[in-house]
């Protein structure tokens, strides 16, 4: 890869992978890495600029981490943000006032200096002609003496030295957070450090990402053939969509359909896959064996072991029938591979899995091909649209690997996923049809995940002049942007009203519907 690269140091905060996202919105690679990595690390990487990331907001324990003496010594520009400011003011000969307590909240900076960093850029002017910035900013510990070289870049009244440069060396630092979306201008900074200030090219573009990842995939699997699990989800989706473009019939996708899926998600799956890319897609029909080895099982987490463990043997045993695969693709994304928590030797403050496919790379003695594994979502998701891929199969709500398993409460039944999954469509398709006026975007564009979840109760209806005894299912619909925290989404009445009345009279066996008012914390976003 012959980009320029932006290498950001990462000491534990929790908003790390929002400086790399910003740094690629503008245009420009970069990676995240522990803040303790070697010398010869850094200086090998050879990055045009290096970002040092905050801490965690709330401890305190961390304040004698440092980043590596090369990121001094490089001679390339440096952008300290809050805890990265802190420690350039150490190590640069400057001092700092360490304190337990940490506020985290919404200041207004004033600019000093006319540095190139904020140079026109800010939100409002004082009467007396001040530039100032709106932004969201930790206080607690501070820099109170500048090292030497440095000046003054930004200030409030309570964190008197709250921006710092150094412009002959290109080394600024802000007590501020750029990178969240409340700083304002925030994303305007970081584009001026990356691009104006390091002279970067924006030359991080998905559309041109394409010809480059082709090529790697190619060099890397030379003629051998691939396997890979498709879920019918984005990322198994646009990986596949990009080995299959790199090389062709020498792809094998697997799709496993255990009887939990959506309403015709199989049939959609093959027919993108298998009819307009002309994919070799092997379909399995294993319903009945995922829902034979479910049969009466009702606790949620043996129900998501069941399924996964049942998955891997179905795989496996398909695997094994493709006697030429040399490798196994999985759709892993930047977020599940990136340690954020900072130093090497600690324990990572989030790792994701969802490895459907856990495990089997070792069994099957298989090399693994994970393409998109230094992609962000939104990128994944533009990379997708880029390959042709319709954009509603590439912007759908994310769905759980057990499916309806976990929508289902209790103890699994056909006749229960039967009558959901039709329920669940006529929510979504209410949802994409109904246009919130204020922003012209559809519900379902305006909702992180929505569906319909099955409740194993009956109550009494009365449908014409006959009393039913019929299943109620509960609607759910979230707002969230990480979900880990998630609200309950405000959608409109008519809507509501329009999907219940839908729902009891198209789908027989149900005759009430409820809408969930829980946010997340204390529910969780699925029910089980
Ligand atoms: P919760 O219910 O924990 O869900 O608030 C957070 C997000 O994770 C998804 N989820 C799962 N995804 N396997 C998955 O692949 C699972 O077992 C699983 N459980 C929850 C959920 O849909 C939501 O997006």
């Amino acid at each position: 890869m012959q980009h320029d690269k932006v290498l950001v140091l990462d000491f534990g905060s929790q908003v790390t992978q929002l400086i790399a996202r910003r740094v690629r919105d503008a245009s420009v690679y970069c990676e995240i890495h522990p803040n303790d990595v070697s010398d010869e690390f850094v200086r090998s990487y050879a990055p045009k600029a290096i970002i040092l990331s905050g801490s965690h907001a709330s401890t305190y324990e961390d304040h004698e981490l440092r980043a590596p003496q090369a990121v001094w010594d490089l001679g390339v520009p440096v952008l300290g943000i809050c805890y990265g400011m802190q420690t350039m003011a150490v190590q640069l000969g400057g001092k700092v006032e360490w304190s337990d307590h940490r506020e985290f909240g919404y200041a207004e900076v004033r600019a000093h200096g006319h540095t190139q960093l904020l140079d026109g850029i800010q939100d409002f002017e004082t009467p007396e002609r001040h530039g100032m910035l709106k932004v969201w900013m930790s206080h607690g510990d501070k820099v109170t003496v500048l090292p030497p070289g440095f000046k003054l870049m930004a200030s409030t009244p309570s964190c008197p030295i709250a921006g710092m440069a150094d412009e002959a060396r290109r080394l600024y630092a802000v007590q501020f957070h750029p990178e969240v979306t409340h700083t304002l201008q925030g994303e305007a900074m970081l584009r001026r450090f990356v691009r104006d200030i390091a002279g970067c090219k924006g030359d991080w573009q998905m559309g041109s990402y394409i010809d480059e990842a082709v090529a790697k995939i190619r060099e890397q699997v030379g003629d051998e053939e691939v396997i890979l699990g498709l879920s019918g989800g984005v990322d198994s989706s646009v990986a596949a969509a990009l080995i299959h473009r790199a090389i062709g019939d020498q792809l094998t996708c697997v799709f496993v359909d255990h009887g939990l899926l959506r309403l015709n998600e199989g049939k959609m799956v093959m027919e993108m896959f298998a009819g307009r890319l002309h994919a070799k897609v092997v379909h399995v029909d294993a319903s009945e064996q995922f829902l034979g080895t479910l049969a009466g099982v009702a606790d949620p987490e043996r129900k998501r072991k069941i399924i996964g463990a049942e998955f891997v043997e179905v795989f496996q045993a398909e695997a094994k029938k493709l006697t030429n695969a040399k490798w196994l693709a999985q759709g892993t994304i930047y977020p599940d591979v990136v340690e954020s928590g900072g130093t090497k030797t600690k324990k990572a403050t989030t790792i994701k899995s969802h490895h459907n496919v856990g495990g089997l790379p070792e069994t099957l003695g298989l090399k693994l091909l994970e393409p998109l594994r230094e992609l962000f979502k939104d990128e994944v998701r533009a990379l997708g649209v880029a390959l042709g891929l319709p954009p509603d199969m590439v912007y759908r709500h994310p769905f759980p690997g057990p499916g309806l398993g976990v929508r289902i409460l209790g103890e699994i039944k056909k006749d229960y996923a039967d009558l959901l999954r039709r329920a669940d469509a006529i929510f979504i398709e209410e949802l994409r049809n109904t246009i919130d006026p204020a922003t012209g975007k559809s519900w379902y564009a305006l909702t992180s995940q929505a569906f319909a979840v099955f409740l194993p109760v009956k109550s009494v209806g009365v449908m014409g002049d006959g009393r039913t005894y019929d299943y109620v299912v509960a609607l759910r619909a979230v707002q969230t942007s990480d979900f880990m925290t998630a609200d309950w989404a405000e959608l409109p009445y008519a809507l509501l009203k329009r999907t219940s009345g839908r729902i009891i009279n198209e789908v027989r066996g149900i005759n009430r519907v409820t809408y969930d008012v829980s946010s997340k914390p204390p529910a969780t976003i699925e029910w089980e």
